[in-house]
């Protein structure tokens, strides 16, 4: 299991001693990027995330809540161990998401809104090497963890059968439900609130990882 802590409940002021702050512990980065119109909310773009990118070691998994992916893709300075990631419900053409974010460098993730049938994913499984599972409705951090969200892990992983792709986990991870949704089948699980929003961040991170145990 990967932890990526993500910075949306981090402090924004702050974000590069923010990240710091959790690098030790964590697997990778989570950046939310939204555009307040894909989602109800904005958050920043590809300069901010390519001016941390340089200054941190672990790998960016970059969650593009925009629409025209395929024309703000490319403007990310990503490396082959990054993921982005973007929406089935974006607003340009799937196919043409998947070839600008291949030509970046970094891995192609895919990601659905928890309404939306996993039917929509299935035809571009062969192409992407992560699918973001959102157990909540996206756009804002710090919601209620939506508990059908495991079964839904649970009927992607045997759609994905012998596949190589990750299954990412993303709103309302802490330790209460982290374990169910990894024995369901995610191997990437994103968390903010529970993270940042703790009075002692490292001891946050340990306690996700002992709920496995
Ligand atoms: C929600 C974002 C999540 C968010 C999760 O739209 O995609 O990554 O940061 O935050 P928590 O863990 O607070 O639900
Ligand atoms: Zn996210």
């Amino acid at each position: 299991m990967k932890l990526a802590p993500s910075l949306l409940a981090a402090d924004f002021g702050a974000l590069r001693e923010e990240a710091r702050s959790v690098e030790a512990h964590a697997d990778l980065f989570h950046w939310d990027v939204m555009d307040g119109h894909f989602v109800p909310n904005l958050t920043f773009g590809p300069p901010v995330v390519n001016a941390l990118k340089g200054t941190l070691e672990r790998p960016f998994g970059i969650h593009l809540m925009v629409d025209r992916p395929a024309t703000y893709a490319p403007q990310f300075s990503v490396d082959p161990g990054d993921t982005i990631v973007f929406h089935i419900e974006a607003d340009d053409p799937p196919a043409r998401v998947i070839d600008a974010i291949r030509e970046t460098g970094a891995s192609v993730g895919i990601s659905l809104r928890p309404g939306t049938p996993l039917d929509r994913i299935v035809p571009y499984l062969d192409e992407v090497r992560l699918v973001l599972v959102m157990s909540v409705e996206p756009g804002f951090g710090g919601q209620a963890f939506l508990p059908e969200a495991v079964d839904r892990i649970a009927r992607l992983r045997a759609i994905i059968a012998r596949r190589s792709i990750s299954i990412a986990v993303d709103g309302g991870i802490g330790p209460a439900n982290i374990a169910q949704v990894v024995r369901a089948g995610a191997d990437v699980v994103i968390a903010g609130s529970s993270i940042f929003g703790a009075p002692d961040r490292i001891a946050a991170i340990r306690a996700l990882r002992e709920a496995l145990r």
